[in-house]
């Protein structure tokens, strides 16, 4: 499989007393927070194989979706300029004609220079087809345009997390992780990366015994579908890959809407920060952790993947602001 190297790894594991206290079961924090500067996050490691095929086949542009303020879309953009394409977004919001505020991943996708498309949630619904119209459109003015779903979410992109696996074994083997982890514990926004992971446990079982996937989005039966197709799709590129590990679906701690955090998971993240120095953003790692710690069957030992998307919550100051209120100065 064709691989590009453009992620800063081995990414730390990391461990915190008081965040064991608020979670209620020990926690190792894979630090994918840490994969690279700006384009930081788990979609560079899917970008690692999505962007190598797209280089082997000649493109000169690529093409994404996701919200406004989708992580996967920054890292698109930003990688895609380091390479040398020319990345085009699509991005789902409720007003294209609204101004939209220049912040977080929006402001990295504007500052590579990005061809930003804004679509209503509508026309979201049929993205797959919006995104070969403008491959099309490319192709009519002279680019090799390469289209990469939602999320970077495809068997390919699985890849990164069947790799990140094969790291963190090496990182037990060196004694950075300790034996016996019961669950390994991450955000699902369009499966990807949990399909990546539950191959990669296959592989490696002595990481963890199953991934929790924690929904931020959608519901069990959407994602049972998507993973398995995400995870048949790798396995017809790469057949030496074993039937997945078990995986275990929570669409119960997604909070109101995606996007939208309850009060009570941006109490949680704002007392995470406070007591561990860890950040989490209220769309995808603050629900996830969330999730960990109101389980009901809470392991013994979880290993939690930080899959990034600091830029997000830098957009979020007014949510967060409301939070720091109800939290006091001193947390
Ligand atoms: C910060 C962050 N964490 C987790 C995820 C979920 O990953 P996946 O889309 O592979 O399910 C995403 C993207 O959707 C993300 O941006």
């Amino acid at each position: 499989m064709k691989r590009l190297s453009l992620c800063h790894t081995p990414t730390p594991l990391w461990h915190h007393a008081a965040l064991d206290a608020l979670v209620g079961c020990e926690v190792w924090v894979k630090r994918d927070d840490m994969t690279s500067g700006a384009a930081a996050g788990n979609k560079i490691r899917k970008l690692e194989y999505l962007m190598a095929d797209a280089l082997a086949r000649g493109a000169t542009a690529v093409i994404t979706c996701g919200g406004l303020q989708s992580n996967h879309a920054r890292a698109t953009a930003l990688v895609a300029r380091e390479l040398g394409l020319s990345p085009v977004l699509l991005l789902r919001t409720k007003d294209p004609s609204a101004p939209q505020p220049l912040s977080g991943n929006l402001l990295l996708d504007r500052l590579v220079g990005a061809d930003v498309r804004l679509i209503t949630p509508e026309q979201y619904r049929a993205r797959a087809v919006l995104m070969a119209q403008v491959a099309d459109e490319l192709s009519a003015r002279g680019e090799v345009p390469y289209v990469i779903p939602e999320g970077g979410s495809n068997g390919l992109g699985s890849f990164g997390y069947v790799a990140a696996v094969e790291e963190l074994f090496e990182q037990q083997i060196a004694g950075d992780l300790p034996a016996e982890v019961d669950l390994l514990a991450v955000a699902c926004g369009s499966g990807g990366t949990a399909a990546g992971l539950a191959l990669g446990l296959a592989r490696c079982p002595s990481v963890a015994r199953r991934v929790a996937a924690f929904a931020v989005c959608d519901d069990r039966a959407y994602f049972e579908r998507a993973i398995s197709s995400i995870v048949q799709e790798a396995r017809a590129l790469d057949d030496s890959l074993p039937e997945p590990a078990p995986l275990d679906i929570h669409d119960e701690f997604k909070g109101p809407a995606y996007g939208v955090a309850s009060d009570e998971q941006l109490d949680f993240l704002t007392r995470v920060a406070r007591v561990s120095g860890l950040v989490l953003e209220p769309t995808y790692t603050g629900k996830a952790l969330f999730g960990l710690s109101r389980l009901h069957d809470k392991p013994a030992r979880a290993l939690f993947l930080h899959t990034g998307g600091l830029p997000g919550l830098l957009a979020e100051g007014e949510v967060m602001a409301a939070a720091w209120a109800r939290a006091g100065a001193g947390g």
